[in-house]
């Protein structure tokens, strides 16, 4: 664990009060969220059950919430089913036909899905899973692409009481084995391939891969393929089913079983400090009170609203905004599959355009990657439907911010820059638009309900604008319950590094104002452009590599994707340090992960500084990863000639 230096207070005054105009439509006014707020630091757990009781309860709670350090139940006694929430709930008044998805593939064909549609497929989704020996407790794990099929997957699990694991599909047939075998999924849904800047992603290819490789996973009894692309693949007899000719023998309607609130509803993997992911439990009753709470107050949610969140739903954020917490309120939710410069650099602002987008929800890396691109893509097109714009994953620049603010947002949509993590299910620090000033580079306040602290180590106080620990000092809905068959594991990394405290692996400082600057993770967890990754992830599949002894990876800044990685590798004896060595080395990594994690920059050398006690001193990588140069205490490093030594080979 690194301390975090971070005493520089920002030169950024710039402040922008909520626009009256907004602000007059808005759920929450600056009094209505004051008191709010108040009434919330008073009471918290009577805030979240008056929030709960917006949800449709099957049996409702004795208990609000049971806390025993580090373990929180909500609305204990309770029981619900999420997808009866999304879905039946809206089906009785003028939503039912109302879009629930809007869907927009990479090639350009559209399809919209009314909530009653969609209530439909996932009946006939969950009635087939059903039949196929899946229900409560089993796990289900999903490798799909952002097609509507991933949706009726996710709430078709949730209906019949099953527990998904979204594998993302970027990445590789490894990372999927393991991951699927730690949650022993009895079932896989994955498809033909996805389209991704013109290529097919083939994730049927990388699911039996998985499957077949390596002792596959023995706990996978079927396999269900979405037909998405046409391409043909091979279907094992016995294991494979078609998604569209099982489903099509199945009735529209399935009971949704009610669960317990604290059923997990779902497990989704997640980088840690090791090189093993952690499974990240989920619960029912008090994620979805967590994320359908903050999606209606931080995007200021109404019925007329498209609302698009350009998040994979392979990450949290795609569960908890794309899906959950929008359909929880009735919304109309974009999804879209492929790459946010297919064909063009315009493309984003083309679905703007096309579906009269009105919320629009993304990542900074992307935003820096158009400002890049230049304003003459956005000029284009006519996006004055947008009224409000939203960042998360990754600390996001002022300048970024800026041109957000003017280029997409025309000077008239607040942003809100949400901070929150896979382990929190829901957005925990966050403007309100309608009530709370925002200041570029911050993500402002708590959200009514939560409570955050900025600590020195010891547990004191920082001071105003001094940098420390970013911590949660009261347990919330939506946290996360456990790490999948570790619990241990959940206690050592989130409750022990100060007792009692949730310990977020941030580092942030709160100004005069209390507003939260965030400065990112201070633990060996990175932010690639917006894709959470372990240095000790990275670091595992280098060493996997026959050629490599050792391997140390750190995280440099970069002006685009707001963290580069760089892998400081030893090779063995009789291995040769050329520039194909290093393109060998980041191949590995793309089939050991995934090819977002493959390193940027891959330097030999001959021996990595250590510690006397053998530790690799990964401060001074930094530095030298950073700046070129080592400006900080090298007193304890064993052997100097290793820092010395560091170089890159001639190329
Ligand atoms: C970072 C994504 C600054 C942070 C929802 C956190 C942010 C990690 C912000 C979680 C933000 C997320 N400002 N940093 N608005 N939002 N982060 O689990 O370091 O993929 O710990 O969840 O992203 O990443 P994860």
């Amino acid at each position: 664990m690194t301390t975090p230096h971070i005493t520089s207070v920002s030169t950024e005054k710039r402040r922008f009060p909520p626009e009256p105009e907004f602000a007059r439509q808005a759920h929450l006014q600056e009094r209505a969220y004051a008191a709010l707020r108040e009434s919330a630091l008073s009471n918290p757990v009577a805030y979240w059950e008056n929030q709960a009781r917006n949800l449709h309860w099957f049996k409702p709670w004795h208990t609000a919430l049971e806390w025993k350090v580090p373990h929180a139940r909500w609305f204990l006694g309770g029981e619900l089913n999420v997808s009866f929430n999304c879905l039946d709930r809206h089906l009785d008044g003028p939503r039912a036909n109302k879009a629930a998805l809007i869907w927009e593939g990479e090639p350009g064909e559209v399809r919209t899905l009314t909530y009653r549609q969609l209530h439909a497929e996932v009946c006939r989704a969950a009635n087939a899973l059903r039949k196929l020996g899946v229900g409560k407790g089993d796990r289900v794990g999903i490798y799909l692409p952002m097609v509507p099929e991933i949706a009726v997957a996710m709430l078709a699990c949730a209906r019949v009481g099953a527990t998904h694991s979204v594998v993302f599909g970027g990445f590789s047939a490894e990372a999927l084995r393991d991951r699927m075998n730690d949650a022993k999924a009895k079932l896989i849904i994955t498809s033909d391939g996805g389209w991704r800047r013109g290529n097919i992603v083939p994730l049927k290819q990388m699911t039996d891969d998985a499957l077949h490789d390596k002792g596959g996973v023995p706990s996978v009894e079927k396999v269900l393929v979405v037909k998405r692309t046409g391409k043909d693949v091979p279907m094992k007899a016995g294991r494979d089913l078609w998604w569209d000719e099982t489903l099509s023998h199945e009735k529209t309607r399935a009971e949704a079983e009610p669960v317990d609130s604290e059923h997990p509803l779902f497990i989704l993997y997640t980088s840690g400090t090791t090189g093993k992911p952690k499974g990240v439990v989920h619960s029912t009753g008090g994620y979805l009170v967590g994320c359908a709470t903050t999606t209606k107050f931080v995007f200021d949610l109404k019925d007329e609203d498209v609302y698009w969140c350009t998040a994979d739903a392979g990450w949290v954020t795609g569960h908890s905004y794309m899906l959950y917490g929008p359909l929880a309120n009735g919304a109309t939710s974009l999804m879209y599959e492929g790459a946010p410069n297919f064909p063009a650099w315009d493309r984003f602002w083309d679905v703007v355009e096309r579906h009269r987008v009105s919320i629009l929800y993304t990542a900074p890396t992307a935003i820096r990657a158009f400002m890049r691109q230049g304003d003459e893509h956005p000029k284009k097109h006519d996006l004055s439907t947008l009224r409000l714009l939203g960042t998360v994953g990754e600390p996001i620049n002022p300048e970024a911010w800026m041109w957000y603010r003017e280029v997409i947002g025309g000077n008239r949509c607040p942003i809100v820059d949400t901070w929150w993590q896979t382990e929190t299910g829901s957005i925990m620090i966050s403007p309100l638009p309608g009530a709370v000033a925002t200041k570029p580079g911050s993500c402002t306040l708590p959200m009514p309900g939560i409570s955050v602290k900025v600590l020195h180590k010891d547990g004191t106080p920082c001071k105003p604008n001094e940098g420390g620990y970013l911590v949660i000092d009261h347990p919330w809905p939506s946290m996360l319950r456990t790490v999948w068959g570790d619990d241990e594991r959940y206690q050592k990394q989130y409750w022990s590094e100060m007792p009692g405290l949730y310990f977020t692996g941030d580092g942030a400082r709160q100004d005069e104002d209390g507003y939260i600057w965030v400065m990112g993770r201070i633990d060996d967890v990175v932010n690639v452009a917006g894709h959470r990754l372990g240095t000790a992830e990275v670091e595992s599949a280098l060493v996997s590599h026959p050629t490599v002894a050792e391997s140390a990876v750190v995280a440099r800044p970069d002006e685009l994707k707001g963290q580069a990685l760089v892998a400081f590798v030893t090779l063995r004896a009789g291995n040769t340090p050329t520039k194909h060595a290093k393109e060998v080395l980041r191949n590995h990594v793309a089939h050991e992960i995934g090819a977002f994690a493959k390193p940027d920059e891959i330097r030999f050398t001959d021996a990595l500084p250590k510690t006397r006690s053998g530790k690799i001193m990964r401060r001074l990588l930094r530095e030298l990863a950073t700046s070129g140069e080592v400006k900080g205490d090298t007193t304890t490093l064993e052997d100097f000639s290793a820092l010395a030594k560091l170089r890159e080979e001639e190329e």
